[in-house]
């Protein structure tokens, strides 16, 4: 058992505590857009906030998180007004299958709080997020965008 804070909303999950936090979140939160790509903490499409910070929730342990503000991909928006991360998604259409995105604009999302105006080399050393569609080109520009949202 443990009791987790997940966009706000405080619940008990009756799992083992070395249980993925991706798996609490889509199977007992039930919040499944955080995806399942890798599980080795390599492809970043389970990445979530926990306190601000972006974590590939399929290497880490409920145990390790309780306690703690996590934000997945359903909370980042405040309301009905977008984070401007999926604004500029939006308007530069940046999915194609859309598998990767929750994790990539949660991960971007985490970079411009850090670094409000982030350049190339800043992205390629933070956003190390993996796309099977190829949409790093788009996700650059939008990135870029955003920054100036
Ligand atoms: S599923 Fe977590 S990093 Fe790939
Ligand atoms: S949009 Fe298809 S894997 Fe990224």
């Amino acid at each position: 058992m443990a009791r987790l804070t997940i966009n706000g909303r405080s619940l008990e999950v009756n799992v083992n505590p070395n249980t993925p936090l991706l798996w609490a979140i889509r199977e007992q939160a039930g919040l499944t857009g955080t995806k399942y790509g890798c599980g080795i903490a390599q492809c970043g499409a389970c990445t979530v906030h926990v306190d601000g910070v972006a974590v590939r929730s399929c290497m880490m342990p409920v145990a390790a998180v309780a306690g703690k503000k996590i934000t997945t991909i359903e909370g980042l928006a405040t309301g009905t007004t977008l984070h401007k991360v999926q604004k500029a998604w939006l308007d530069h259409e940046v999915p194609q299958c859309g598998y990767c995105q929750a994790g990539m604009i949660m991960a971007v999302a985490a970079l411009l709080k850090d670094k409000p105006k982030p350049t190339d080399a800043d992205i390629d050393a933070r956003i190390t997020n993996i796309c099977r569609c190829g949409t790093f080109q788009q996700v650059r520009e939008a990135i870029h965008a955003a920054a100036k949202a």
